[in-house]
């Protein structure tokens, strides 16, 4: 695995050079931060539960028409995924106030917004992401008017699709961030706009339907513990991995986290 070449190495994904030109393999860490990494932890198991739920949301999401850079699974870690030139925004879709919208706009977290709402920031640790507008984004060329129309579409289509899949679970979707690249398939001059990283309790807000408990990404920034934990309930909730006890799933691997 190491003597694989790496294309990309982020925080929380390595991505090597994959078999077939077009196409590289996306491995998910256990790695985990916050606040433009100065909080850090590895927490065990979390990569194989991102990368299973990731798994299970995409392909939902291709199988109602949504174009995806996932291909397949390999394995725990890792999955083959279509090589895109990533569009350097995070799309946020919001449906009940809470983390940023809150503080900025001084909004009590839980309150339920008049309609979902579409974000971008600029993707930039450095600049800790900025949020920008469609005019920064059409001045700087970092989606053309059309990519930007498609982007929009397509996450109001993720976040219908997704809140009621999350529903079903007995979980609110209350907020998630994605990205989105651009496929250039074979001799087509035009790339093909499509959704790209990952879909996990790592870059969605995921509150339980009754008792409003955390089960994501904000046990880690908030220090509330049970991380891992949180996640596999949401892996379990969605059908992806069975109940505890069973040896052939991803539970036995996150007994070891804090
Ligand atoms: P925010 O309220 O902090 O702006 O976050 C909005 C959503 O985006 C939330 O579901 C968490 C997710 N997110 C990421 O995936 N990556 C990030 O770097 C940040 C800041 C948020």
């Amino acid at each position: 695995m190491s003597k694989r070449r790496i294309v990309y190495e982020g925080k929380a994904k390595i991505l090597y050079e994959g078999p077939e030109p077009g196409t590289l393999i996306q491995y998910f860490k256990d790695d985990t931060t916050a606040f433009d990494a100065q909080k850090k932890a590895v927490l065990d198991g979390k990569g194989v539960l991102n990368n299973r739920i990731s798994e299970f949301i995409m392909n939902q999401l291709s199988a109602i028409g949504i174009p995806t850079h996932f291909i397949r699974r390999l394995n725990m870690r890792e999955q083959l995924i279509r090589k895109v030139e990533i569009i350097p925004l995070e799309v946020v879709v919001r449906n009940i106030a809470a983390g940023s919208l809150s503080t900025r706009l001084g909004m009590p977290e839980g309150q339920q917004l008049p309609r979902p709402l579409v974000e971008f920031y600029y993707k930039s640790d450095a600049l800790h992401d900025p949020m920008v507008s469609e005019e920064h984004i059409a001045a700087f060329g970092w989606a053309t008017p059309q990519e930007y129309d498609d982007i929009i579409a397509l996450a109001l289509r993720v976040n219908d699709y997704m809140s009621g899949l999350f529903a079903g679970a007995g979980i609110r979707l209350v907020d998630f961030k994605i990205e989105f690249g651009r496929y250039f398939e074979n001799d087509h001059d035009m790339p093909r706009i499509m959704l790209a990283d990952e879909i996990s309790p790592d870059s969605c807000r995921l509150w339980d339907y009754k008792t409003g408990e955390k089960l994501d990404k904000d046990r880690f920034r908030r220090d509330l513990g049970g991380v891992t934990e949180a996640y596999a309930e949401v892996a379990r909730r969605l059908g992806i991995i069975r109940e505890s006890g069973d040896t052939d799933n991803v539970v036995s691997f996150t007994g070891g986290s804090k």
